[in-house]
């Protein structure tokens, strides 16, 4: 039900702003909660979902409500980061993405490099299995790539460059480069296997056009510049992103953003463009999740060591 509203919504809002179907659906805990009172959280249960679709006229919604379609991606990249780091089993990404959709997140994202520096094959294949929502395999555009992706059937692949030296995916793609060979081969062979091509550009004109003309679905905005510029230049950084996702919508394109978000900065991004569709966030996210966790982890191992203690009190 969820799917089919999600595809008949992301097109039908795409043609026609101004009329589109709106998603509901609250759980019963809420309801509860809202009847018995919040503080008694502890006797109320989830027990079921109300769901549905309304549809609203064309002439009376306000713009910001489209915004409803904006939903946070998880990349989990990092998870597979810390797992190498003692190249055993633990943390498993897979099991990061069933904790992510749980909690929110509308699907998953991992970029399968090259040099498989976190996410690797197996990942990719485990990712497959348990993601419920969108699986978002990022790549760059090469035949082994191509190959691996059209295997695994994602619902999107988000295209970036990749070079070996960077730490992490440095900028968009420069269209320009790119333009024959993702129009002629790249994203008509994803498209064979209904996948959609997002591709990773920064708000430049040019690069924009192309991602459209190429045939691309969507572009993801590339959203570093804005997080990591300083106080003074923020807003330009802003005034960048909204122009060029206005540029994108106005040639029929889906409009996604990612890259250096957090807590902080994403606020002012949403704002500024209300129809965003698919945010894409990792690092902060994981990062945040050490230290909303930490401190429960480290009460657990004390208290464990300390109930074995032989000799209390030092005696
Ligand atoms: N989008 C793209 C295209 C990326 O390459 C990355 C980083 O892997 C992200 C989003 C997520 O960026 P971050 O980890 O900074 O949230």
């Amino acid at each position: 039900m969820y799917t089919l509203y999600t595809a008949l919504y992301g097109n039908f809002a795409r043609i026609n702003p101004g009329v589109f179907l709106r998603h509901y659906h609250f759980s019963y805990r809420l309801l509860l909660n809202s009847i018995i009172g919040s503080k008694r959280k502890l006797y109320t249960f989830e027990c079921g979902k109300l769901s549905g679709v309304r549809i609203f006229g064309p002439k009376f919604i306000p713009s910001n409500l489209y915004s409803d379609n904006m939903q946070l991606l998880v990349n989990i990249d990092h998870i597979a980061t810390l797992r190498n780091a003692r190249g055993e089993g633990v943390p498993n990404p897979a099991e990061a993405a069933q904790v992510c959709e749980q909690f929110g997140a509308r699907g998953i994202v991992f970029h399968l490099r090259e040099d498989r520096r976190h996410v690797n094959d197996e990942d990719v294949v485990r990712l497959k299995k348990v993601v419920q929502g969108k699986l978002v395999f990022e790549m760059a555009a090469t035949e082994e790539m191509l190959e691996i992706c059209t295997n695994t059937e994602p619902q999107i692949s988000t295209l970036v460059p990749e070079s070996r030296e960077e730490l992490t995916t440095e900028g968009g793609l420069k269209m320009k480069k790119v333009a024959d060979h993702f129009g002629s081969h790249v994203i008509p062979r994803l498209r064979t296997f209904d996948i959609e091509s997002s591709l990773f550009v920064d708000p430049v004109e040019e690069d924009i056009r192309l991602a459209a003309e190429v045939g691309a679905d969507a572009v993801e905005l590339h959203t570093g510049t804005y997080a990591n510029a300083n106080p003074d230049d923020k807003q330009d950084e802003l005034a960048r992103l909204k122009e060029g996702a206005d540029l994108a919508r106005s040639l029929g394109l889906k409009v996604n953003a990612g890259h250096g978000l957090n807590f902080f900065n994403i606020t002012p991004l949403l704002k500024a463009i209300p129809y965003l569709e698919d945010i894409s966030i990792g690092h902060a996210l994981i990062s945040d999740a050490v230290f909303n966790g930490l401190g429960n982890t480290i009460r657990r191992m004390a208290k464990l060591i300390e109930s074995h203690n032989t000799f209390p009190n030092g005696t």
